[in-house]
């Protein structure tokens, strides 16, 4: 059996998964799917790329130790994929995973045997959102990807000499041109290339949320060598050791990436692979970039799209809502090209594809099999009846074909499209056909066709002097050729709208599982007559466009708020996060262990609280002027509920007060009052001094 091995890009887990990040992950499991049905056996890996300085500033700022954070904000991750149908996938994470750090430290290793590594000083630019250096020098920049200002980094650092693979690289752009794609893509990464590669630097100084430079405990490895070697480790490389399932899978079929990070992937991944001695990945795929209403998404505009109020308005209007999200981000962007998201654009692409085409001839063809051939799939007749049938069945034929092939070659827009375009001439088949008017006019029901509700408002019986058999063939192969042909529609569809797809077959009374379906044995006729159908409940209900528009904005905008206020709380009760020993319960895990020198890092002072006061709409906050000596500061702290205002001023109290300072519900607080947090509920009890000590006095 052939192997397909499929990975999305590993996500940092700073922030929760949007739908851009959905995005990557829908086309790979609907391509790994699709491979399935294909008959390969595909491993399909996804992740989290959890070291680094972002990921230690955003704990910093949610203040959370990074581990927790990082592991929390994993499992948001897992929990979308798994709303979003993404299945049988294999996830990496790249912090606290010992076969991981084997893995890139030997990468390292190999690559400094080599002789591709060494040390020197750097001072240069860095962009900490997008984890790049650009450029070798301390002028300010912006970063070209997010805009940012970058910031100055001056240390001693490993480097790469990436520059000794420029030709290398080039020689197998010519040699394999589907080594990146689409081909524009791979224009660009040659002019990249051509124009020339510096070494770059792999290792951080100044961090230690990384994983260790082997043999040199000052330095961190870079993020992007430590997340791209994920790709092995998630399928049980480990340096020395590897598994049976490395041995199968490695190299890679393709890593499905977004076009901000092809140059990481092109340029850098086979150039790391190389200084390994390891086969580099087939090919990557760069896609665009989904923008709402053409406008980059950003948390600061407040125009991020989050999967799950999709689903669940969606849901609420009985139609599958990881379908309509799946489908749209699919069947409206040619896959490779940017595309701009929309509410109306759903509501729109869901209603007319999937309500108003597929799910209205699925609903036409099951009741029609009920109401004029009591439930079961007709025999059709020996030869054609209709001329159109010849075509439709050469149609399918060639559907059956392209949509291989577009698919092989990662162009699901198009394969989607193909099979749209089959469910339109379909309809105008049975439109023209009108079996429903037959059957009335033959009486060939148990039912009249007015009953069945399948006649079109005004239409008058076509066929009333029709003989009753040859009426009777007619009906039986416009059911029979659109049951038949709406079986393999759901097998083709099956990779990209599973729960509707699965949902058809069960209706047409198909059996087996359709995900047990192969493409190869998919063929026109495979219905078998005599098929029992089920009950025909509409599978994509259409739905009334302004009242799902405004569903759809009310949970977005009760999901944003919701958002906002978890952080709140996180926000508010801390310093009180979690009961240090709440009673009869187990004590809290010890944090991992630090060096005096992290301790120093921290500046404990005594303060004595000057006055205390709520703030108004936080239930939980109290505003405190804490004197330090040779300041007054403002802090917030979670106390309200469990202090009194007045009881709080006088108290002498120790503060953290190199902490960055930080608005909450608007107001700045700049410190935290350190607190003992007990019981279930976290209640804090503050720190206080046993003899009286004057303000400002440092802690150590
Ligand atoms: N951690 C790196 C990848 C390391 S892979 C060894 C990273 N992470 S990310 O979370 O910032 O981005 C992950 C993927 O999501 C990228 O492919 C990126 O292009 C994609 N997207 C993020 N926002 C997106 C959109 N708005 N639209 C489409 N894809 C987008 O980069």
């Amino acid at each position: 059996m052939s192997k397909f091995y499929i990975t999305t890009p590993i996500y940092y887990p700073n922030a929760r998964p949007h739908v851009g990040s959905a995005y990557t992950t829908i086309a790979c499991d609907a391509i790994a799917r699709y491979k399935r049905m294909c008959g390969y056996d595909v491993a399909f890996l996804t992740g989290t790329d959890e070291h680094g300085e972002k990921l230690q500033r955003a704990a910093d700022e949610a203040g959370v130790p990074v581990e927790q954070f990082v592991a929390e904000k994993r499992e948001l991750f897992q929990a979308l994929w798994q709303k979003l149908r993404i299945r049988e996938y294999r996830f990496v994470h790249t912090s606290q995973n010992p076969a991981h750090v084997k893995s890139v430290q030997w990468m390292i290793r190999q690559a400094n045997q080599a002789g591709y590594i060494y040390k020197k000083r750097y001072e240069g630019r860095y962009c900490i959102f997008d984890e790049r250096y650009l450029s070798d020098s301390a002028e300010p920049v912006n970063c070209d990807i997010c805009g940012r200002p970058a910031e100055l980094i001056s240390e001693e650092n490993y480097f790469f000499k990436l520059s000794a693979f420029q030709e290398r690289l080039l020689a197998h752009y010519k040699d394999h041109p589907e080594f990146v794609q689409p081909d524009f893509r791979m224009n660009e990464v040659k002019s990249f290339v051509q124009s020339g590669l510096r070494d770059i630097s792999i290792s951080r100084k100044r961090l230690k949320w990384g994983i260790p430079w082997p043999d040199d405990p000052e330095q961190v490895v870079y993020v992007w060598y430590d997340a791209l070697t994920s790709y092995l480790t998630g399928i049980g490389f480990e340096g020395e050791r590897r598994s049976a399932d490395f041995e199968k899978y490695w190299p890679a079929d393709l890593h499905m990436i977004g076009k901000d990070i092809l140059r990481f992937h092109a340029v850098y991944w086979p150039a790391f692979l190389w200084a390994a001695g390891l086969p580099l990945p087939k090919t990557i795929f760069a896609h665009g970039w989904i923008y709402y209403e053409q406008d980059k998404m950003s948390k600061s505009k407040g125009n991020v799209v989050y999967p799950e109020p999709i689903i669940q308005a969606f849901e609420e209007f009985g139609a599958p809502g990881s379908d309509a999200l799946r489908y749209y981000l699919l069947r409206d962007t040619p896959f490779g090209l940017d595309g701009s998201f929309s509410y109306e654009g759903l509501i729109q692409r869901y209603n007319s594809d999937l309500a108003n085409d597929l799910g209205n001839l699925a609903n036409r063809t099951v009741t029609m099999i009920r109401d004029y051939v009591h439930g079961s799939v007709p025999q059709p007749p020996g030869a054609a009846v209709s001329a159109k049938v010849p075509w439709l069945r050469e149609s399918l034929k060639a559907l059956l074909h392209e949509f291989r092939q577009q698919v092989d070659s990662y162009d699901v827009f198009r394969a989607l499209g193909r099979v749209s375009a089959i469910v339109g001439d379909l309809n105008g088949y049975l439109n023209e056909s009108k079996p429903w008017a037959i059957a009335a006019s033959i009486g060939s029901s148990p039912y009249s066709a007015a009953d069945s509700g399948v006649r079109q408002a005004g239409e008058e019986p076509r066929l009333a002097s029709e003989s009753r058999v040859g009426g009777d063939q007619l009906v039986n192969e416009c059911l029979y050729v659109t049951a038949d042909a709406l079986r393999c529609i759901a097998v083709l569809d099956f990779a990209f709208i599973p729960e509707g797809s699965h949902r058809l077959w069960e209706q047409l009374g198909c059996e087996g599982n359709i995900e047990d379906q192969r493409l190869d044995d998919l063929k026109w006729g495979g219905l078998r007559s005599g098929t029992k159908v089920g009950k025909p409940e509409p599978i994509f209900p259409r739905l009334d466009k302004q009242k799902a528009l405004a569903r759809l904005r009310e949970l977005a905008q009760e999901d944003r708020l919701d958002e906002e206020r978890a952080k709140e709380t996180r926000v508010e009760s801390q310093p009180v996060e979690k009961p240090a020993v709440a009673p009869g319960a187990a004590p809290e895990a010890p944090a991992p262990k630090i060096t005096l020198e992290d301790f120093a890092k921290v500046d404990l002072r005594a303060g004595t609280i000057r006055s205390a006061e709520p703030i108004p709409g936080a239930t939980k906050l109290l505003k405190l002027q804490v004197d330090l000596g040779s300041e007054v500061r403002q802090v917030c702290a979670g106390l309200a509920g469990y202090y009194k205002p007045e009881e709080l001023v006088g108290m002498k109290v120790v503060v953290v007060a190199n902490l960055q300072p930080r608005k909450l519900r608007g107001v700045e607080s700049n410190g935290m009052i350190v607190a003992a947090s007990v019981e279930p509920t976290g209640r804090p009890v503050l720190v206080t001094f046993q003899q009286d000590v004057p303000n400002g006095t440092r802690l150590k």
